[in-house]
């Protein structure tokens, strides 16, 4: 508390102090939730007053602040609200670049959590939970919606939620409910469910950016009705904020569709339900999302890098949120997500008309609807009309873009188009949560703890990666079917990037030093 802080409390007795925060002179990226439209205002001010942002003003527009209030010139800068990343399992950081030409018949014997389950300790949870958050927080995510499938014993659940809540960031924590059976002690259904209301019925976490959610993936097909409800009368009863599940229809069979939902009684829910990638989601099933309002959650990288793919999910754009999935594969954040979308989004939609040997005469898709896809969105698909915004009332959960140095942005007028298009994530260069610092600077404000942290998760992830490269995974080949429908396992083409003999493929690459 500074010396002026003080004198006002003193002369306001009973009232708790406000801290507030100014930024001035940027442009600002708006949202109007009377047109709910993208509304720019050049050389604005954001008032920010504890975690809520207060006042959002033109140039010149008096604002009303305090001797503690701390002033910070944007001009040149763009702020924008937070990206919210709607699908993430923030425990796998430990994996990093293990997993880069690796398939989804492959993943669930090696990196899933089924096969991973006894290869991290407490600890090894702990570390890889923060380490993924700071890496989303660092390129602007602000809210993490995490299937928390890390839940292996009470132990290792309550590690991850422990990281969560000392990110710092907005996470929502989703329990994932599983029969863990691939390890000694086995961890069942019935244990979670006990575990679950000892996690959510200590207050000390409440106070934090972190809530606690759901995540199943059993809702269909073949459900087990009395498990089902017994996880929904639990999330009832703690008043979750939400609820996620893996969608993979068609040859994948690992359906947890609207449809599920439906014949299951439950779709009426009041607690949001986030169907993650919902890769071949049928026409009425995307009719239910509408009528009952539940949102998909897109991810462009991990449907492209695995193969679930995305076949229709351009047509619910309307109920979709954008997600990151798993970041030891790839990008941990929502603007390369939000980027890749857009861009195949356009190719897609072009290339029906190529087809009919036309020529396209309007591009399909905006960067505005991108942009809002990757924050407002990810606030709906939560039921939060206060997250994902900048407006008067909304949570202070901002990113500021350093628009003016950073020489891909050199020249910009448009700022969505600016972010969406031209802006890397090194060109974030503060976040804040809550209307609290989280990157100050261009760098994270754990920097104090970062150094020793950082040592603490590379022991964490050498100790992890040494196992894993010493294993082998079994996994179904062609010849055989795929377990979840039965369907057979199809051979893939790979590329062929190098002239003459050989493809590139794999071949042999010089490492000069193991030491990072
Ligand atoms: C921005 O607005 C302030 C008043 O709020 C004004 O003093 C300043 O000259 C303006 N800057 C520019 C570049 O227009
Ligand atoms: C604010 O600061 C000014 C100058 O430092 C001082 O004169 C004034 O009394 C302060 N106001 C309050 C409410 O502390
Ligand atoms: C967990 O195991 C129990 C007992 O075998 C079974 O009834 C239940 O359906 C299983 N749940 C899941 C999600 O596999
Ligand atoms: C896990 O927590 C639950 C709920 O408190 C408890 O019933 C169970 O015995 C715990 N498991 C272990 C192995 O301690
Ligand atoms: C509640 O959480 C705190 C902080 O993580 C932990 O120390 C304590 O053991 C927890 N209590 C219960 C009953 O789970
Ligand atoms: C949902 O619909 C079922 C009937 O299908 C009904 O029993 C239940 O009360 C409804 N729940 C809500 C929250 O409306
Ligand atoms: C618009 O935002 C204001 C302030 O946050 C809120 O009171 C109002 O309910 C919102 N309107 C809609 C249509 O969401
Ligand atoms: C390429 O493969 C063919 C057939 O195996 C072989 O005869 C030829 O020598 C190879 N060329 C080179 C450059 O290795
Ligand atoms: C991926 O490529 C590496 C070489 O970069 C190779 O060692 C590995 O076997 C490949 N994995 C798969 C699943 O093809």
């Amino acid at each position: 508390m500074r010396p002026n802080q003080l004198s006002i409390f003193l002369t306001v007795p009973g009232l708790t102090l406000a801290s507030s925060l100014l930024f001035k002179g940027g442009t600002i990226i708006a949202f109007d939730n009377q047109t709910e439209s993208l509304q720019v205002i050049r050389n604005g001010s954001v008032l920010v007053t504890d975690d809520r942002i207060e006042t959002v003003a033109g140039p010149g527009a008096p604002i009303h602040i305090t001797n503690g209030t701390e002033v910070v010139d944007i001009t040149g800068k763009i702020l924008a609200p937070g990206q919210v990343n709607t699908h993430f399992h923030g425990w796998q950081t430990a994996f990093k670049t293990l997993g880069s030409n690796t398939s989804l018949v492959e993943y669930f014997s090696r990196y899933g959590e089924f096969a991973a389950a006894g290869l991290l300790s407490p600890e090894d949870v702990y570390v890889g939970q923060l380490a993924g958050i700071l890496e989303s927080v660092n390129g602007g995510v602000t809210t993490v919606l995490d299937h928390a499938h890390h839940t292996w014993s009470n132990a290792t659940a309550e590690a991850g939620l422990q990281a969560s809540v000392d990110s710092g960031v907005r996470v929502f924590w989703a329990y994932a409910f599983h029969n863990i059976t691939t390890i000694t002690p086995n961890f069942l259904v019935p244990e979670q469910l006990a575990n679950f209301r000892d996690l959510a019925s200590n207050a000390s976490f409440r106070g934090s950016a972190t809530e606690i959610g759901i995540a199943y993936d059993s809702f269909g097909p073949s459900p087990n009705v009395a498990e089902v409800n017994a996880i929904i009368s639990l999330a009832e009863e703690f008043k979750v904020p939400v609820i996620t599940t893996h969608s993979l229809q068609g040859p994948w069979g690992i359906d947890n569709s609207p449809e599920d939902l439906l014949n299951l009684g439950i779709i009426n829910s009041t607690i949001p339900f986030v169907l993650s990638h919902a890769s071949f989601l049928t026409a009425s099933g995307a009719q239910l999302l509408r009528t009952f309002n539940h949102y998909v959650s897109i991810t462009p990288e991990s449907e492209s890098h695995y193969g679930h793919t995305h076949p229709h999910s351009h047509l619910i754009q309307d109920q979709a949120a954008i997600g990151v999935d798993t970041h030891f594969t790839f990008s941990s954040d929502i603007l390369t997500q939000t980027r890749l979308w857009l861009q195949a989004t356009r190719r897609r939609l072009y290339g029906e008309v190529l087809e009919r040997w036309q020529v396209p005469d309007n591009n399909p898709m905006s960067v505005n609807q991108a942009f809002l896809m990757a924050t407002r969105h990810g606030g709906l698909a939560l039921r939060r009309s206060d997250l994902g915004i900048i407006a008067p009332g909304a949570k202070a959960d901002l990113v500021v873009w350093n628009a003016r140095d950073s020489p891909s942005m050199l020249g910009w007028n448009d700022p969505v188009a600016a972010i969406v298009l031209h802006a890397s994530v090194g060109d974030v260069e503060a976040v804040l949560v809550d209307g609290k610092w989280q990157k100050k600077g261009g760098r994270l404000v754990a920097e104090g703890y970062y150094t020793a942290f950082r040592e603490r998760f590379l022991a964490s992830a050498a100790r992890i990666q040494n196992k894993l490269i010493q294993t082998s995974s079994e996994f179904p080949r062609v010849g055989d079917v795929w377990p979840a429908s039965g369907l057979p396992i199809g051979d893939t083409l790979t590329v062929d990037t190098l002239r003459g003999n050989g493809t590139g493929y794999g071949g042999t690459f010089l490492v000069v030093d193991g030491a990072q």
